[in-house]
């Protein structure tokens, strides 16, 4: 009887030992797993502001085998687009570009902002004077169609915030290029200003492409601040 019970005590212990071991390798909740957003989250709070634009789909798959048949750098099919009155934006651009090895395009008013022009606290100033008319805000580029646009998926837009918006000279690149099947990736530097619904009326002048959710940076922002954010948009 003796014998009996040490070998059921014996076989219930084993039990025990199996059932934990089973328990043991099954996966844990890893806090932070943020795999189902997407990959992106808004970064670095503070200065930097969510937009209203779209959210990420996330659906950034390679399509096998097909290349673009004029990828123009021969590498990336990336564009950087932008405007920038006093270089802030530019220079964002620039990291964006070294991040990305995309091309960059300029745009450029057939009649450039001076730094009179740009005079804001002055109310007869070229830009207080479009702010007020909304008429005289369609400025006519020197090109709003960068070189073999078809062959880009993937398109940067930058400029800086004026009076709360988007500077006013990327609405005609907006709205005279198609951009159907191209993701498009809003970016803004201002002095203190959020993104605000700056990328949301660009995409809707827009009226075609994947409109992601863009990013503000300061005027000063570092090539650190711009590399984090391009490694969470997943794009390259
Ligand atoms: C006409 C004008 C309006 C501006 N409006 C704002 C604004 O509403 N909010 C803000 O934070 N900064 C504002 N700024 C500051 C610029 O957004 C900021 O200096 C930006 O980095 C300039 O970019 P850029 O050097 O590429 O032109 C304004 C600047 C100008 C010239």
């Amino acid at each position: 009887m003796k014998k009996f019970f040490a070998m059921l005590m014996s076989l219930v212990l084993c039990m025990g030992m199996a059932a934990f071991a089973a328990c043991s390798t099954e996966p844990e909740n890893v806090p932070g797993d943020d795999a189902q957003m997407g990959g992106q989250t808004p970064e670095q709070g503070g200065s930097q502001e969510e937009g209203a634009g779209n959210e990420q789909t996330g659906d950034d798959e390679d399509t096998d085998d097909e290349t673009p048949d004029e990828t123009p750098s021969g590498e990336s099919n990336v564009l950087i687009v932008y405007f920038s009155a006093t270089g802030n934006t530019e220079t964002i651009a620039g990291y964006i570009a070294d991040a990305t090895g995309g091309t960059i395009f300029e745009l450029v008013p057939v009649d450039p902002y001076t730094s009179e022009d740009l005079n804001y606290g002055n109310r007869e100033s070229r830009v207080y004077r479009e702010y007020l008319d909304e008429s005289l805000r369609n400025v006519e580029l020197v090109s709003a169609t960068p070189e073999n646009w078809e062959a880009y998926d993937t398109v940067f837009i930058g400029y800086p915030i004026w009076w709360g918006i988007a500077a006013w000279p990327v609405n005609n690149f907006v709205t005279e290029n198609d951009f159907t099947g191209k993701t498009v990736i809003p970016f803004c530097t201002s002095a203190s200003s959020g993104l605000g619904q700056s990328g949301e009326l660009l995409a809707e002048a827009a009226g075609t492409g994947n409109w992601l959710e863009g990013m503000r940076f300061r005027s000063s922002a570092s090539e650190n601040d711009v590399r984090t954010w391009i490694e969470n948009l997943n794009i390259v």
